[in-house]
């Protein structure tokens, strides 16, 4: 909500053949999944991108239409609304609706969205941003949310979709982080400006991160108590792959920008339920960061876990801020992501892209299905 430590302030100054993840009480459940036409296709190419200015040329998306993606997953800062006019936000979105390119995407490719928080409401801003509720309205209408959706009743956007027959069968969990998110906690910079915070580490040699803190409040979370009970459910559904579809990026550690880490109880009480669940096929994909990389958490864990990051669709970022657990180098242009999954032969290949504004893949990794499973 900070104005000084706004993004796009600072850029503007700065110029199965893998066995099924079942448990015993599982094998009874019936999987859920919220309602959508395209369930029943098997994904083999799914793409994704984040942070999309409806004031910007969009050509982004013919490079996505390319890869001829089964499904396209919108991950939030769809539209940049920074508003507490609902009517100025539902011309921000009606403003996407008029890209050609959006369009042909949208007539041709199945899509499914989660918001962050530039169409939420304002940058950076959580639960106690008065206007969610009709926020909330003008994001599913816009998304064509069917009006008896289980998504409409609910206290916030989050949704999860199965598509795909048994030994195909992918997961997509959109969490929303927002509506319940309790405030942000910065780190102390010794009383100064963020700017100048920021400027005297670039000077010493020291790297730069974003000026939030981990929240060590007991009651800090991003996703609240009942948006948990429903993602614990989630989780009962036995699948082959499961992607958790994150707006904030859920493996970097520790960036100072939005992020998980900042709320460090869910990033773990997240990985616990992997485990706990023995949900195998994980695969994280998130947005926000204006700039693309792969993220690998390797220790602690139940299996090496992997997000991928693609920021963003407009919104570039140069100064890319820390993290440890980056793998190769972080894309500092336009980009969208793509997950490539390979069902043919004796063994399941997940390929995670992040792809340029030709296409051109800048950035891969491809995991086997089988080494995202609990020993
Ligand atoms: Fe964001």
């Amino acid at each position: 909500m900070n104005a000084e430590f706004s993004r796009r302030t600072l850029v503007a100054a700065a110029g199965a053949a893998a066995s099924l993840n079942m448990l015993p009480q599982a094998a009874n459940a019936n999987p859920t999944s919220d309602p959508h036409p395209a369930l029943r296709r098997t994904l083999s190419r799914i793409a994704f991108g984040a942070c999309a200015h409806q004031s910007k040329a969009q050509p982004v998306w013919d490079a996505i239409l390319e890869t001829k993606p089964d499904l396209f997953v919108f991950l939030g800062d769809n539209v940049y609304g920074d508003t507490r006019d609902m009517a100025e936000l539902r011309r921000c979105y009606a403003q996407l609706a008029e890209k050609p390119g959006f369009k042909r995407l949208r007539d041709n490719v199945p899509i499914i969205s989660v918001w962050d928080d530039h169409d939420f409401g304002e940058n950076d801003s959580g639960g106690d941003y008065p206007m969610k509720a009709q926020s909330r309205a003008a994001f599913l209408d816009f998304w064509n949310e069917p009006k008896d959706s289980p998504r409409r009743k609910r206290d916030g956007v989050y949704a999860s979709y199965i598509f795909g027959p048994m030994g195909q069968r992918v997961q997509i969990i959109l969490p929303d982080l927002r509506t319940h998110r309790t405030s942000l906690s910065t780190l102390d910079l010794g009383g100064m400006d963020y700017k100048d915070w920021a400027a005297a580490r670039q000077k010493a040699g020291l790297s730069v991160p974003g000026p939030y803190a981990r929240n060590s409040d007991a009651n800090a979370t991003m996703l609240g108590d009942a948006q948990w009970a429903w993602l614990e459910e989630q989780f009962h559904a036995p699948v082959d792959v499961r992607i958790f579809g994150s707006s904030l990026q859920v493996l970097a550690d520790f960036p100072g920008w939005e992020s998980w880490i900042n709320y460090a109880r869910d990033h773990q009480r997240l990985i616990d339920l992997v485990r706990r669940q023995r949900a195998g096929g994980m695969v994280f994909l998130s947005g926000d960061t204006h700039y693309g990389e792969l993220s690998k958490l390797d220790l602690n864990v139940p299996y090496p876990l992997w997000d991928i990051t693609s920021s963003g669709l407009t919104e570039v970022w140069s100064d890319v801020p820390p993290n440890t657990n980056r793998q190769g180098e972080a894309v500092r242009e336009v980009n969208f992501g793509t997950v490539t999954i390979d069902w043919a032969g004796a063994a399941t290949r997940i390929s995670l892209q992040v792809r340029d504004v030709k296409g051109a893949v800048k950035l891969q990794q491809t995991v086997p299905l089988e080494a995202l499973q609990i020993a």
